[in-house]
């Protein structure tokens, strides 16, 4: 039997077991998935006994993504972004990928949002901002980064070739001229805070925002209202979680299975 697992702390409400578990019975895969809440201080010692162990996959959450980073080789994309959430065990050692970014890029593929040569805003400056902002370059967007602290801003642009940083105050200038903004700070999580000012929002942007509890958040009912198109957060979520199936065991996730799974837990 394969064993594959999130660790973080917490990891309690991990909505991780539930995604995988779907695709595994789907697919007649003969696998368990757990949770481990590692300890801080000793993460580097918990890595390496996984390894140990013969764990097959581990998903890697807060706090961390950094920690994975330094145990691993990273993959290639990976290298510049400096995060990994998702660590697959082979026989050459462990390998770092960062299906935050390529997972949320999925889902903008999903909803025929094509990303190359689009103004893209992303509105925060920490580790979700930052997976975001690579991932849109990547895919051929102009990056724009607006962060209440605006020196984060600036920091994490200079990181990100081509991108600029900017003050919260210049989100509905940048919005005006945008093809795609999302909301990758906290602002919406448990509240009805939106980040973006509600006349910003106009027919001709796409909103995605990273916040999914709760699903419906103001951010994104203001752009729907504007007539915008909206990609809601479970989406990066489901697709970090296939393209890490995917990366796990070779074959392809049973999307739709995945989908309905995540969302009754959601
Ligand atoms: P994560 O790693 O999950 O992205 P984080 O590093 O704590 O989380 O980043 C949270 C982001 O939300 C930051 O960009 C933060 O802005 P600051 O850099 O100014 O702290 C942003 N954020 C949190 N609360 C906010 C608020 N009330 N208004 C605007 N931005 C907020």
């Amino acid at each position: 039997m394969d064993v594959y697992g999130i660790i973080g702390n917490p990891v309690e409400h991990s909505l991780s077991p539930p995604l995988h578990e779907a695709a595994f019975r789907e697919l007649g895969v003969n696998a368990k998935f757990v949770t481990f809440e590692a300890d801080p201080d000793r993460i580097g010692e918990a890595f390496r006994g996984a390894e140990a162990l013969g764990v097959d996959g581990l998903t890697v959450t807060l706090p961390f993504k950094h920690d994975a980073f330094e145990f691993v080789e990273p993959e290639e994309s990976v290298r510049r972004v400096g995060a990994v959430n998702t660590i697959d065990f082979t026989d050459s050692g462990p390998v770092g990928y960062n299906t935050d970014m390529t997972g949320t890029l999925r889902a903008f593929e999903h909803h025929d949002v094509t990303l190359e040569g689009a103004d893209a805003v992303v509105v925060g400056a920490g580790g979700a901002a930052r997976a975001l902002a690579f991932g849109f370059e990547e895919a051929g967007a102009d990056v724009a980064i607006a962060n209440r602290t605006e020196s984060k801003a600036h920091d994490l642009a200079d990181d990100v070739p081509g991108a600029t940083g900017h003050g919260l105050d210049e989100l509905p200038d940048l919005m005006a001229e945008a093809d795609v903004v999302a909301n990758a700070t906290s602002v919406g999580l448990e509240s009805d805070e939106s980040v973006a000012p509600a006349d910003a929002w106009h027919a001709d942007l796409v909103a995605f925002d990273a916040v999914y509890k709760p699903l419906e958040t103001t951010f994104l009912g203001d752009a729907k209202a504007a007539g915008a198109q909206t990609i809601d957060g479970a989406w990066m979520l489901l697709f970090q979680g296939v393209d890490a199936f995917e990366i796990w065991t070779g074959e392809e996730a049973p999307v739709d299975a995945m989908n309905e799974a995540l969302r009754s837990h959601l």
